[in-house]
């Protein structure tokens, strides 16, 4: 599916607007996942995948990336529908062992920047050689705070508007969709 492409009938009722198509995922992905295989050839990264906006983000660019990488898993939640709660909840973190290891966060959103700041909080007594992030999405919006750490790798920047698909969710509903589309409120 193409970026502007009509909203699938089926979808109709909770997607006004294909914002981005799967097409256009796809290589913006390869791209990226050349960039990293560059900067991380022998460095065996690991992806650090934020769940569960992520997962297919980072499962599409795992297997883009053509360097050993490893990958491990978080939770991270802070929405109730389509509002931010201001309470970020990291789960999964105390598990892990990251140090000296070259960590990428693979996010879904960069919103107000809350969720990306407590986790550089927590990532950054573990010890690890690097921390990087590569973000599928950066909301464009007045709403970010000062202090937010700046993300090293942007997908797509996007109006701020609450998006739904490939792995965004409302209230668990619509991940599924294969293009991130504008929810319908
Ligand atoms: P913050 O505000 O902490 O937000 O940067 C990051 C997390 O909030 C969720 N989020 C969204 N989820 N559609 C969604 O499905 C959206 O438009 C949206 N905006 C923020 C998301 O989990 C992200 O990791
Ligand atoms: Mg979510």
């Amino acid at each position: 599916m193409q970026t502007g492409d009509p909203v699938p009938s089926i979808w109709a009722d909770d997607v006004s607007e294909v914002l981005i198509g799967s097409a256009d995922i796809a290589l913006r992905i390869s791209q990226v996942a050349q960039a990293l295989a560059h900067h991380y050839c022998s460095l065996n990264p690991l992806l650090l995948v934020v769940l569960k906006g992520s997962v297919m983000f980072a499962a599409d660019l795992s297997r883009a990336l053509p360097i050993p990488h490893e990958l491990e898993f978080i939770r991270a939640k802070s929405y109730d529908g389509t509002q931010s709660t201001g309470t970020i909840h990291i789960q999964g973190l105390e598990s892990l062992a990251l140090s000296g290891r070259h960590v990428i966060v693979i996010e879904d959103i960069i919103d107000t920047g809350l969720t990306l700041r407590q986790l550089y909080n927590s990532l950054n007594k573990v010890g690890a050689a690097s921390i990087k992030t590569c973000c599928l999405l950066e909301k464009d919006t007045a709403r970010r705070g000062k202090d937010a750490p700046v993300v090293d790798h942007v997908l797509f920047r996007i109006p701020d508007k609450y998006v739904v698909g490939y792995g965004l969710d409302c209230d668990q509903r619509l991940r599924h969709l294969s293009f991130v589309g504008v929810y319908r409120q």
